[in-house]
């Protein structure tokens, strides 16, 4: 029997250029550092680093981060303008692998429209660009935009006269997400049967999302004799973004018998790496984001729980601890079943009778209608029969912005119904109430991630709030809804804290049999 080696997929990360340029995700200079310092962590090939003629700033980091990166290749983004390719060859100037990427539109719509071109003047500017950047660099990579929507007979002409320029990487970039995986597919097969000099060449694929296809397009890309794939984690990019990288990675390497491929990633910095973007954007990702979203392996229906308890290739196709996550989770909430707290309730030392049990679960469930989900210490104080009280709740609360500062006023009740009042200030409204809710209730904690979406429209329009803060190693989530996303900001924020302040209690010692 015959195996063969899986091919190498390069890994272009061009987070910090085409995630980077869309609204909402713009970073500083150190902060692009930090994130190459991820990316180089997490083995990517390519990092994109920038534009660097598009402003001082994104020269300057480019130029740092050619200066620091050492593992990994380091590309900059230019028109096919002198100036651009220049620009490009001094901030990489200390780079240790650098690429001069050069791209310019081929499709007859950005040919009329956007540049106002032959394909004469287009085939004419590509070879200039190409030619001026390999004056530079021995690696260049020369990208067709809009190639999806460009003649075939065109784009082979103009990859054809890149290669002959002396481009050693070809992209192929679906700019406008408009592509099919059937689509990429055949035309990856057509460009490497039909261009001379093909075999010199590595082929990449830079797919958009704005139909939600970025991923599947991109590995049909590579079963079409893709190299290369361009990526961002978490999917960040123009409009609706670039293919995932984190998507991308573990589609190769939980199908790599079936793509015959893999990368060199060590995917174990997944998660760290996407949150590290989360954190330096403020942009979290959706909870059931693929890999790296809080529910990517979280089971609560009672059936998938039940069928992870026997086997956790049930419900589980890949192993939490490969992306970075310390292990799945069995959420106990409304939609969980008997198995899953019987196993939950005998892994804390419990042995309850059938009667016991199923009084724990309408008592679980009814903890349920008040909290989110309900964690191992909740149980033990069900099975021990202690009373939840009703812990610290909102009675009033004021948000208002003076003299640069936002200051915030809570009036909270107790757990025994009394009412306290306090104030802080903050550099926005959300500090502001965080620090009055902490002053409030004697609880401080560090918040990992905080998100709040709106639902509904008009009258009806409610926000929610989820946060989430490791405690003590353990993840602690807290939800919260209201008309105001403030004030549900607030209740969630109190989730959590209600939570600390049982756990300070000491649970008493009567033990159940
Ligand atoms: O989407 C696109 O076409 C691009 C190119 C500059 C590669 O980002
Ligand atoms: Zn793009």
């Amino acid at each position: 029997m015959t195996v063969s080696t899986p091919a190498r997929i390069r890994i272009f990360d061009t987070t910090l250029r085409d995630g980077e340029q869309s609204p909402g995700f713009t970073m500083g200079a150190a902060q692009k550092v930090a994130f190459a310092r991820a990316l180089e962590e997490l083995g990517v090939d390519v990092i994109e680093a920038g534009f660097p003629n598009s402003s001082p700033a994104d020269y300057s980091a480019v130029q740092t981060i050619a200066r620091e990166i050492r593992a990994c290749t380091i590309a900059a983004l230019a028109r096919c303008h002198p100036a651009d390719i220049d620009a490009c060859a001094g901030a990489l100037q200390h780079a240790h692998a650098p690429r001069i990427h050069v791209f310019i539109s081929t499709s007859p719509l950005h040919r009329q429209h956007k540049l106002g071109m032959s394909r004469a003047q287009v085939l004419e500017h590509a070879v200039m660009g190409v030619s001026r950047a390999r004056l530079h660099v021995d690696d260049v990579e020369f990208s067709a935009e809009d190639a999806t929507r460009t003649e075939r007979e065109f784009l082979v002409e103009v990859f054809e006269a890149a290669i002959e320029a002396g481009a050693t990487t070809l992209n192929v970039p679906d700019t406008v997400g408009y592509a099919t995986p059937g689509d990429m597919r055949a035309l990856f097969d057509y460009l490497r049967s039909h261009v001379r000099g093909a075999e010199r060449v590595v082929f990449s694929a830079h797919c958009h999302d704005d139909l939600g296809l970025g991923v599947a397009n991109s590995l049909a890309a590579i079963e079409g004799g893709a190299r290369q794939v361009e990526c961002t984690i978490n999917g960040i990019g123009e409009r609706a973004g670039n293919a995932a990288m984190e998507e991308l990675a573990m589609a190769l390497k939980v199908r790599g018998a079936y793509y015959g491929a893999d990368t060199g990633l060590d995917t174990r910095k997944l998660l760290a790496t996407s949150r590290l973007l989360s954190r330096i954007t403020g942009m979290q990702v959706q909870r059931n984001k693929a890999i790296v979203g809080l529910n990517a392996f979280a089971h609560e229906s009672g059936i998938h729980q039940h069928g992870m308890l026997k086997h956790r290739d049930t419900y589980e196709i890949m192993r939490p601890q490969d992306v970075g996550w310390e292990d799945s989770q069995l959420v106990l909430g409304r939609h969980s079943g008997r198995a899953a707290v019987a196993d939950r309730v005998r892994r804390l030392g419990y042995v309850l009778d059938d009667a016991q049990l199923d009084q724990l679960i309408v008592d679980a469930k009814a903890l349920t209608q008040t909290q989110h989900v309900v964690t191992d210490r909740d149980l033990q104080r069900l099975v021990e029969g202690e009373a939840f009280g009703q812990g610290w709740r909102i009675a009033g609360m004021r948000l208002a912005d003076e003299g640069g500062a936002a200051h915030a006023r809570v009036e909270l009740s107790d757990p025994s119904g009394r009412h306290v009042t306090q104030g802080a200030e903050g550099e926005g409204p959300v500090e502001a109430l965080f620090a009055a809710l902490s002053h409030a209730t004697g609880v401080g904690f560090v918040l990992e991630t905080y998100e709040v979406h709106s639902m509904g429209m008009g009258a009806d329009a409610r926000g929610e709030a989820n946060l989430s803060a490791r405690i003590d190693g353990e993840l602690v989530t807290g939800q919260g809804t209201s008309r105001d996303v403030l004030q549900a900001s607030a209740i969630a924020w109190l989730d959590v804290a209600n939570r600390v302040l049982r756990e300070r209690q000491p649970l008493r010692e009567a033990v159940v049999a």
